[in-house]
């Protein structure tokens, strides 16, 4: 017989996981306690913006592989493997991972669950997890031994979501028994037979591994970010520093994109919770660093502003234009989003704000509803006074800096990616600024 998959918590990690498994053949059911998200989820459409997913989930929802219901106990009783993909934000004025709903659906499946299920956490969660969710189950439901436990982290972006779950660099597999990786074995047998490494160790490392990864991203986005600083002290260009030690095969040119910083839902919270976790078990000083890490991101939206001031002066007034509000290209996700963060510091100086985005306008408008927002990109731009691009979507690219030049009321741009053609943007009359270059 197939094995039956539930899916606990479906946000985006865990709806993509969903439907990439219905996709893969599997009979999928997945848990969702937002009714809108619910709703939204049972009739195929997708509550968040991510390119590709929408149709394979619509595809499995209309030929019954996956269903969605906020019944926990169902779930529980009827699936074989249970992957528990539940949020775990950043604990309002603390470091730490919000670990409530995770113990909260253990709570809710623990009950239930059917005889000798594998409970599989996806989530990133800080060091320890599944030794304190098997604790908390088998308090609540003391002769539930037979309950398996294992750890698989997840590794997608968001914008490739669909393509990162199918086609992952590797699969890894944190168990304390062998048999609980064959069946794991079994449920990616598809993707393993394509090639796709497979990583079986114990649970810590495979928890271990997750952070260790996103924190290596954000060293790396951070590393640049602090070249960039001292490029602006000593009058270098950081981009051209980032394509020369790139060219190296052991630095890699990949998230070396210097610019106004990383944001999103997992890198800034994903370090914080790892370096409060390491101080809790006694390795703080092993990764004090990513304080540094975090520090040297933050700054970067200061110096955008500062940008800004250097060109204009003050803001106090002044109408500027961003584009962009999510914390990166291809989503709808405006959480920790550097864009956003410059506009409400903006605001609070007193500026003037249209935020610009294709998609993330919504979302944007609920976390900072004080600026203008718009969809039509010449809107923003009109009778701007400094214009930040400060999202790297594809249309800011594809702009005509002769054709936008007579909609601004001063022809001054920001490339707080570092991604747009400054000679060409200079060359039909504006003036360019960057941060890590001197232009
Ligand atoms: C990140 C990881 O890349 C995924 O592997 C991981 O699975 C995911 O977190 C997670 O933990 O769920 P994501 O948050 O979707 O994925 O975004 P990234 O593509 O990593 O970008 C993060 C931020 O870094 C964005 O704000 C992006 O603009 C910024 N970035 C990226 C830079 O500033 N410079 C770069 O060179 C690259």
């Amino acid at each position: 017989m197939s094995i039956r998959i539930s899916v606990i918590g479906t946000g985006y990690l865990g709806a993509t996981h969903a439907a990439a498994m219905a996709e893969l053949g599997y009979e999928v059911i997945g848990v969702e306690v937002n009714p809108e998200r619910l709703a939204s989820l049972s009739q195929g459409h997708l509550p968040f913006y991510e390119p590709g997913l929408d149709e394979v989930l619509l595809a499995n929802v209309r030929n019954g592989r996956l269903r969605f219901t906020s019944d926990a106990a169902e779930a529980a009783a009827w699936a074989d493997v249970q992957f528990l993909c539940v949020g775990t934000p950043q604990v309002a004025g603390s470091d730490a991972a919000d670990m409530s709903y995770a113990f909260a659906a253990i709570e809710a499946l623990a009950p239930h669950i059917k005889q000798g299920a594998l409970l599989v956490g996806k989530s990133t969660v800080p060091v320890g997890t599944t030794h304190e969710l098997q604790r908390r189950l088998l308090e609540i439901a003391p002769d539930r031994t037979d309950v398996r436990f294992a750890w698989n982290p997840e590794f997608l972006r968001e914008g490739f979501a669909l393509e990162d779950t199918l086609h992952p660099d590797r699969i890894v597999i944190g168990v304390s028994d062998e048999a609980d990786a064959d069946t794991l074995r079994q449920v990616y047998a598809p993707m393993i037979t394509e090639g796709i490494p497979l990583i079986v160790t114990d649970v810590t490392t495979a928890e271990l591994v997750k952070v260790a990864a996103n924190s290596f991203l954000a060293t790396k986005i951070s590393f640049i970010n602090a070249m960039a600083e001292v490029c602006e002290a000593a009058g270098g260009d950081v981009t051209t520093l980032a394509e020369a030690i790139g060219h190296d095969v052991r630095i890699g040119s990949r998230f070396l994109g210097a610019g106004v910083g990383f944001g999103g839902g997992c890198l800034p919270k994903d370090i914080r919770a790892f370096a409060h976790r390491a101080g809790e078990i006694g390795a703080g000083p092993a990764v004090a660093f990513l304080k540094e890490v975090d520090l040297i991101n933050l700054r970067r939206r200061e110096r955008i502003i500062e940008l800004v001031e250097t060109e204009i002066g003050s803001v106090t007034g002044r109408r500027i234009a961003v584009l962009g509000a999510t914390f990166k290209p291809d989503s709808d996700d405006v959480r920790d989003s550097p864009a956003l963060a410059v506009s409400r510091r903006l605001h609070e100086l007193g500026a003037i704000v249209t935020v610009h985005d294709p998609k993330g306008v919504e979302n944007a408008e609920r976390a900072l509803p004080d600026v203008a927002y718009t969809t039509v990109v010449t809107e923003a731009l009109s009778g701007a006074e400094a214009v930040l691009h400060l999202t790297e979507w594809r249309e800011y690219r594809a702009l005509e800096p002769k054709d936008v030049l007579p909609l601004v009321a001063n022809p001054f741009i920001v490339d707080g990616r570092n991604v747009l053609d400054v000679a060409l943007w200079q060359n039909q009359g504006w003036t360019v600024r960057a941060p890590g270059r001197t232009l």
